[in-house]
């Protein structure tokens, strides 16, 4: 049963995507294509107070500018607004009146029959505003204690923190050794490869057939209809192929709400692609202040931590997610405490980005556990290892698998660990300071309701459909692989249809949730068709499967063979032909039924080496080994792929991504990826990544964990301790730049 699963099958769709056959969704083309192009806000807050679009207007080639005033109707209650992803709050609504909620906002579309004449016409709108005085900074007065306490603009959090446990107060005050710091993680944004585009195509009828950049087209098309009031049978959202996402394509964004609306008031097919410095004002991991505070016994086991966080949202939507919770689940410490509040400020509401909360808190967490350690005077993995707990620390319940230890070991084992000197400063290359440093990730493993369909024919080909989206992780590859080991076929002969709202239900691609959900639904279908296959060989004369069972049968090259005994089998061809039919299609939903009774997580241990130049404190990460337990690995080219993509985000998270926000003008100064830095290869050096074996038939029938987050979280940490090994100095402030490094030498 599993010829493909557990293999390093290449990816399906990798040919279609080096030759430029796999379509994305700002290439799709039709006669008539008008191209679209946003005026935005430059104020942070306030009204417009005048549009004037006349100069745009009279430039040949433009064909209309669509403002707040004369766009088409569109839902006028909250809830039309709502999409799955939606926080509570109202969410932004596009055109909708004259407010401005931030800076960068779109406030006019202009359309025309070319791109470039659509661009240069945008510069031609004059907009006027009535400002209101803003607020961006989540600091203020530069204090992050004073911020934690005091947050800019706070909301009530609607999102409770885990229940705290025990006492922490006087846990903390009578522990033999205490450490507590701030961190900050900044506001970094989503650079993926692809620009948000959305194609908007008119059809005849007035339907709409909509190519979107996006995580999850059924997501699109419900948001779509409830918003411009359009029947669900008129709008079609397709994503065949997406250029990275990582969180960003996870909600319906602005530049699909645009080219639709173009499209209808124009009746004429619309594309609208964002331009790079656009994509830096929809949605962004959440600026995070921190503070851990950890009380330990002497002997290095854990009696308390506390977490105390202050993220960033919106004024008009309250994003948040589990911060602080991922601090108790992961060590076991009989006391804890928790704290989340919200700044509400001036800018777009933030979002999801890989490992959403995880990446950011466990830095935090893994930091301040180092800093235990060598307050401890102890080796930072023995510290993990004295604190590890079997039992999610939360719920007091067991792990359906943790094989954490293993990835401890494994690592530590790979990276050569055990070589290294304590001391500070100890380490040397040269002229470069050599330190080594440790962190651990969680994630969890998840599973969604989702349907899959099968038509197998009866010359061994199946077609297998649902609606996920493959953002680039890898899923036509292993729902083909799922697919050909469930109904016993060569590879080839099986075809992935995903990407349209059309197809059967699935949740949006995120989570790391869709490598279970779609693998365990192929699963599920395919025993209907082989129960269905079954159904029509008992009906042949002389059936050799005559008293079989469908539990009893299994398909194999081409055949449904009786697992008792291979020699009693019938051709997929043979038992069509005698039913008189020519293909099987079957459609099936699964859900996986989570008693509770077991926590769900994967896990990994990073390793990492830096090495900084004394004298300009440039650092390198010239080595990392990211050890990971994850399941059942479904595709180790993929999943390897995977978690070096997350090492790589690692590295620019603990380096050299920022959000640089100008307060005086509530706006972002950095839009583009010469100013917003995100690592290039030669700041990736060697990435080794090992996955641990983790059997677990508890999580779900295939025992799949998914690998889409796991791989960033930590990773900054490990780098951020190797660089305190390095110099004997601790930068807590994210990125962790030259000029930072050298302040705390120069110290
Ligand atoms: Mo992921 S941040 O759920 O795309």
């Amino acid at each position: 049963m599993t010829t493909y699963i557990g293999t390093d099958t290449s990816r399906v769709d990798g040919r279609a995507k080096v030759t430029g056959a796999a379509k994305y969704a700002g290439e799709f083309n039709t006669t008539g294509l008008a191209y679209a192009s946003v005026v935005t806000s430059t104020i942070a807050k306030g009204h417009i107070a005048r549009i004037d679009a006349s100069e745009a207007l009279s430039v040949e080639g433009v064909i209309d500018v669509l403002t707040h005033q004369n766009r088409p109707p569109m839902a006028s209650v909250d809830s039309a607004y709502k999409d799955d992803l939606a926080p509570e709050g109202s969410p932004f609504r596009p055109l909708y009146d004259d407010k401005v909620w931030f800076s960068g906002q779109p406030i006019a579309l202009v359309v025309a029959e070319e791109q470039e004449i659509a661009r240069f016409a945008a510069s031609l709108v004059r907009v006027e505003y009535d400002k209101e005085a803003h607020i961006t900074d989540l600091h203020r007065q530069r204090n992050m204690a004073f911020a934690l306490k005091s947050p800019a603009n706070p909301a009530e959090n609607p999102y409770a923190p885990p229940k705290s446990r025990g006492t922490a107060e006087p846990a903390f005050a009578a522990a033999d050794v205490r450490h507590t710091a701030e961190y900050f993680v900044p506001i970094e944004h989503h650079n993926p490869m692809e620009l948000y585009a959305s194609t908007a195509i008119f059809e005849a009828d007035g339907k709409l057939t909509v190519y979107d950049k996006t995580q999850g087209v059924q997501n699109v098309q419900r948001y779509l209809c409830n918003v411009l009031l359009m029947k669900p049978e008129d709008v079609r959202v397709i994503s065949p192929f997406v250029g990275g996402a990582f969180g960003s394509g996870l909600r319906p964004q602005y530049n699909v709400v645009l080219a639709a609306q173009a499209a209808r008031a124009l009746k004429r097919s619309v594309r609208l692609v964002l331009t790079r410095q656009q994509m830096y004002v929809l949605g962004y991991r959440p600026a995070m202040i921190q503070q851990i505070a950890l009380g330990a016994n002497a002997e290095g086991s854990l009696d308390v931590i506390t977490h105390d966080a202050v993220t960033v949202t919106s004024q008009h939507e309250l994003f948040h997610r589990q911060e602080t919770g991922w601090s108790g689940l992961l060590y076991k410490s009989a006391h804890a405490k928790y704290t989340h509040k919200l700044a509400r400020l001036d800018l777009a509401t933030s979002c999801d980005m890989r490992a959403p909360s995880a990446a950011s808190a466990v830095y935090a967490l893994e930091c301040a556990m180092d800093e235990l350690a060598v307050a401890l005077k102890l080796d930072p993995l023995e510290l993990r290892l004295r604190c590890y707990s079997d039992r999610d620390q939360h719920a007091d319940r067991p792990y359906s698998s943790k094989n954490l230890r293993e990835c401890y070991r494994q690592g530590a084992e790979a990276f050569g660990w055990g070589e290294r000197n304590p001391e500070p400063r100890s380490m040397r290359d040269g002229t470069e300071l050599v330190g080594w440093g440790m962190a651990t990730g969680v994630w969890e493993a998840l599973q969604m309701p989702i349907a899959v369909r099968i038509m197998l024919t009866a010359n061994g080909h199946a077609e297998v459909s649902c609606a996920t989206s493959d953002i680039g992780t890898g899923t036509y590859t292993i729902m083909t692989q799922v697919a050909a080991d469930m109904l016993g076929l060569p590879i080839d002969n099986v075809t992935i249809k995903l990407g349209d709202s059309t197809l059967p239900q699935s949740p949006v691609e995120g989570g790391s949730w869709i490598a279970a959900s779609v693998s365990n639904g192929i699963a599920t279908t395919a025993g209907s068709v082989r129960e269905e296959l079954l159904r029509l060989a008992r009906q042949m004369p002389n059936s050799p499967l005559l008293d079989a069972t469908p539990e009893e049968v299994a398909l194999a090259d081409g055949k449904l063979v009786s697992k008792r005994d291979a020699s009693r089998a019938v051709s997929i061809a043979e038992a069509m032909r005698h039913g008189g039919v020519d293909r099987i299609e079957q459609e099936k939903t699964t859900t996986l039924e989570d008693d509770g009774s077991h926590a769900h997580n994967t896990h990994s241990a990073i390793f990492a080496e830096v090495k900084v130049d004394e004298e300009l404190g440039v650092i390198r990460v010239t080595r990392v080994v990211s050890s990971v337990a994850a399941g059942r690995i479904l595709n180790t080219k993929t999943a390897r792929s995977q978690i070096i993509g997350g090492v790589v985000w690692g590295i620019g998270m603990a380096l050299h991504e920022e959000t640089l926000l100008d307060h005086k003008f509530g706006r972002i100064m950095n839009t583009n990826i010469a100013e917003y830095h995100v690592p290039v290869n030669a700041d990736v050096h060697d990435i080794e990544v090992i996955f641990v074996d983790e059997p677990d038939d508890i999580v779900n029938p295939l025992g799949i964990k998914g690998l889409g987050e796991i791989g960033i979280v930590g990773v900054a940490a490990a780098i951020a301790n190797a660089i305190y090994h390095a110099t004997g100095k601790r930068v807590r402030d994210l990125p962790i730049t030259l000029d930072k490094l050298q302040r705390e030498i120069g110290k």
